[in-house]
């Protein structure tokens, strides 16, 4: 475990290495249902850590084993070096952002943000002090008055986050917590919350089923399919040296060459992934470092700058080319080409079932 997570760090410098939170074989089991599958897992202090995976894949049950809303059926948890997979949630220096937000209504901003505080009997004048603070961290300073239904998705989400910060928990949990915004919003909540992040200094664990998000707003990422960990790394790694063809499947979209297939163009026995955008569509020259295989277009979608080219190659498998749009000329649904790829843009990834780990 603890040299796969090295390796990752080891990316970014800066990074503090001291452990914030530690899953030791965790394991949860509903009856029958395998929600926790033996998972190893450590996540440093300040860093911001998703956890990425389909639907039922166990990101929910790992967090909840966190806060301490559910015990572990085998493993252990630890929270900065101390075994807490025992102790009940207000125990442990976390707090957790949940999807729906659960603000009280009849309560103002501020009221909201300060309920922790209250519960905690800090003084009346520090709880607002420290209230205002967050308000301003999260820029909602000029809302403190109003009612939660006054409003927007993005504004209540904002408050959530203020309410679950002002207790300066080491550690805070959220899970799916954009999953309610429109897309716009949701784009601007991931610049915001991870510029928050950065000012705070919290230890984030970030759950979402969306690699974009998880790419864009993480330190390191764990993706997780059928109750386990599949791959550690920061974004750069998984992206571009997916481990399993669950991993390059799931995180964005891949290329994959079956062995026998591998084995004819690389010379090499084992499953490979490319990614489209290293694929070219090439007329005659392939350079010595290119591979190229022959094949016949059957789709091209226009995104605009980029077009994706789907190509049936001569054995029948299916592989997706994102090509500049400007360079499409004379290509056409029907016609004959052929795919050229830097011969490194390939990677062997472990034969595990893509199929199983989809979502549903
Ligand atoms: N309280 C529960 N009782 C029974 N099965 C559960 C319960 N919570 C989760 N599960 C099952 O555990 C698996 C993992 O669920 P979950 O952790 O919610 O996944 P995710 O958050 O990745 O969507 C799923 O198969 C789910 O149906
Ligand atoms: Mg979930």
């Amino acid at each position: 475990m603890s040299e796969t997570v090295a390796l990752g760090a080891r990316d970014d410098e800066s990074r503090r290495l001291t452990p914030a939170i530690q899953l030791v074989r965790l394991r949860k089991n509903y009856g029958d249902v395998v929600a926790v599958d033996d998972i190893d897992l450590e996540i440093f202090e300040g860093e911001f850590f998703s956890l990425l995976g389909p639907s039922g894949s166990g990101k929910t049950t790992v967090l909840r084993m966190i806060a301490g809303f559910e015990l572990p059926t085998g493993g252990a948890v630890l929270l900065g070096g101390s075994d807490v997979s025992q102790l009940p949630p207000y125990d442990r220096d976390v707090n957790t952002v949940f999807q729906d937000y659960a603000l009280f209504p009849h309560m103002s901003v501020l009221e909201n943000i300060e309920y922790g505080l209250k519960v905690k009997k800090v003084s009346k004048a520090d709880r607002r002090r420290r209230a205002s603070e967050m308000l301003d961290a999260v820029r909602l300073a000029e809302y403190g008055e109003r009612r939660p239904n006054q409003l927007s998705g993005g504004q209540r989400q904002r408050i959530a986050l203020a309410r679950a910060l002002v207790n300066h928990p080491k550690v805070l949990l959220l899970d799916e917590p954009l999953g309610a915004l429109d897309l716009k919003l949701r784009e601007e909540m991931q610049v915001e919350l991870k510029s928050i992040q950065h000012d705070v200094g919290i230890t984030f664990v970030f759950v979402t089923h969306d690699q974009g998000e998880a790419l864009s707003m993480s330190n390191r990422l764990a993706v997780f399919n059928n109750g386990r960990v599949e791959q550690v790394g920061t974004p750069r790694q998984i992206y571009e040296h997916p481990a399993t063809a669950f991993v390059a499947g799931f995180v964005n979209t891949s290329n994959m060459l079956s062995a026998a297939r591998s084995k004819q163009l690389l010379g090499v026995d084992e499953p490979h992934s490319i990614r489209p955008e290293r694929l070219r569509l090439a007329e005659n020259d392939i350079g010595d470092s290119e591979v190229a295989a022959p094949g016949v277009v059957t789709d091209i979608q226009y995104l605009g700058a980029d077009c994706r080219v789907r190509v049936q190659l001569d054995d029948g498998t299916s592989m997706i080319a994102s090509v500049p749009s400007d360079r499409l000329a004379g290509v056409a649904i029907g016609g004959s080409i052929r795919l050229a790829w830097p011969r490194n843009a390939a990677f062997p990834v472990a034969n595990t079932d893509i199929s199983k780990g989809g979502d549903s």
